[in-house]
């Protein structure tokens, strides 16, 4: 594994995780023999058959992907496979999420790379193969994804990466990891550009799904329906299927936003405007929105007033806070005049220090001590498992309780003595 980090390498060779990702240490110790870490990329693009590029995409202009990282490391693979003579050619793999068309413009900047290191001609092939793993369970999605998708317009490449893949494709390991046998891993193979798509595609439809359960979340609130019941309703029709209908803060990360934004501009510079997608990102950010307007219709001016939110992390087991909600809400709070105070297990420091005004506490019942309202922000099994009784006798009139993850059974809250104000619930 190559990184320009040098920090994160020690790390890693360390035998550590530079990050919160349940089960990545213990399955990177059964494997520690076999893996290799280091910061210089030259000895590794000469010696490999197959390059995993994993760089990270940022949202540049306009929601636009900013591929400055992608466009360093083509180069710099092609300066150093310069001259390289091998047996088969050198596989590259994009798993960066990039704009349609980035395969051939990879191929392009690598091509330029061989020729300007000026050492002598070199076979390459680019591959697409997007990544779908969440944060959280990436060790999980990585074993026992629902498919591989890979594109490449040569079908060379595509062989070699089936033979990588074979133990997942197949499942052959389960009797190690697993107790009981899964069915093959479905192997997509498709063009290159139709790969970059589908990860764009899903990713999209995943938001929308989510913006599309909270808008009738707001229409729920209207005529009095609740929406986990309706969620459950629908999602029994195989059609639709049941996940991904979770209405509440609405979604955030390193994902979604991003590539939603980057599509919508993808789109854009062929002069089509995606009216879908525009309003699957407008519903979102209205949720953050109705957090606000749900603490000032209890609580009236926020000035001064003592806002616990609890879980700060995007979602669950991870310590990222990319675009997470919390942020958004906690800058909007202390725009206010509102006192905010913050816990998560893992994510507290990295917020506290993205927020100014934001505190934090070690534990969440001291960050509801004399709080006029807590907001649930992030659904951490520790935070589902809130002592409610508890969480009201510590907290000020009127204990009011935002359950922006719709966890909570209303009448259990309130029976706990807390005003409940979930997002769609009659
Ligand atoms: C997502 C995709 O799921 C994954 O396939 C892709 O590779 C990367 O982007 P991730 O961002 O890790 O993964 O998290 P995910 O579990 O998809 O949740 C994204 C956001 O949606 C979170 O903020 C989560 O809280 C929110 N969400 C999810 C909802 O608000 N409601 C839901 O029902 C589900």
């Amino acid at each position: 594994m190559v990184d320009v980090d040098e920090e994160r390498i020690n790390i890693l060779k360390d035998g550590r995780v530079p990050l919160y990702e349940p089960g990545l240490e213990e399955q990177m110790v059964k494997v520690s023999g076999r893996l290799g870490f280091t910061a210089e990329l030259g000895p590794v693009a000469r010696e490999a058959d197959v390059v995993f590029i994993a760089v990270s995409t940022p949202s540049g202009e306009g929601g636009a992907v900013d591929l400055s990282n992608v466009e360093d490391v083509a180069r710099t693979i092609g300066a150093e496979i310069s001259g390289v003579k091998r047996e088969r050619p050198l596989v590259l793999v994009n798993k960066s999420t990039v704009p349609v068309g980035s395969g051939d413009y990879v191929s392009m900047l690598v091509r330029e790379g061989i020729e300007e290191a000026g050492n002598g001609d070199a076979s390459f092939q680019v591959v697409s193969n997007p990544e779908f793993l969440r944060e959280g369970s990436a060790v999980h999605d990585s074993l026992f994804p629902d498919r591989i998708v890979l594109g490449a317009d040569l079908r060379e490449a595509l062989g070699a990466m089936r033979a990588l893949y074979e133990p997942i494709i197949k499942q052959s390991f389960f009797t190690e990891l697993e107790p009981r046998p899964r069915s093959a891993v479905p192997f997509v193979t498709t063009d290159l550009a139709s790969a970059e798509m589908i990860k764009y595609a899903a990713n999209a439809f995943l938001a929308t799904k989510i913006s599309f359960i909270n808008e009738i979340s707001s229409i729920c609130e209207l005529v009095g329906a609740d929406v986990t019941n309706v969620a459950a309703g629908i999602g029994l029709d195989e059609r639709i299927g049941p996940r991904f209908l979770d209405a509440g803060i609405g979604w955030g990360g390193s994902c979604f936003p991003k590539d939603v934004a980057a599509l919508r501009a993808m789109a854009g510079e062929y002069g089509y405007e995606a009216k879908m997608l525009a309003a699957t990102a407008e519903v979102n950010d209205s949720q953050r929105k109705r957090v606000i307007s749900k603490l000032q219709q209890d609580l009236h001016t926020l000035k001064g007033k003592r806002i616990a939110l609890l879980g700060l992390a995007f979602k669950p087991n991870t310590d990222d806070i990319r675009e997470a909600p919390s942020l958004e809400i906690a800058r909007e709070l202390t725009v206010l005049g509102a006192r905010t105070i913050g816990y998560d297990p893992v994510a507290g420091k990295t917020a506290a220090q993205a927020v100014e005004g934001l505190d934090t506490t070690q534990n969440p019942y001291e960050a509801l001590k004399r709080a006029h309202a807590a907001v649930l922000v992030t659904e951490w099994d520790e935070l589902r498992a809130l002592d409610l009784k508890r969480a009201a006798s510590m907290m000020a009139e009127p204990r009011l309780l935002v359950d922006g993850r719709n966890v909570f059974e209303p009448k259990i809250a309130r029976d706990a003595g807390l005003l409940y104000r979930g997002f769609g619930r009659g």
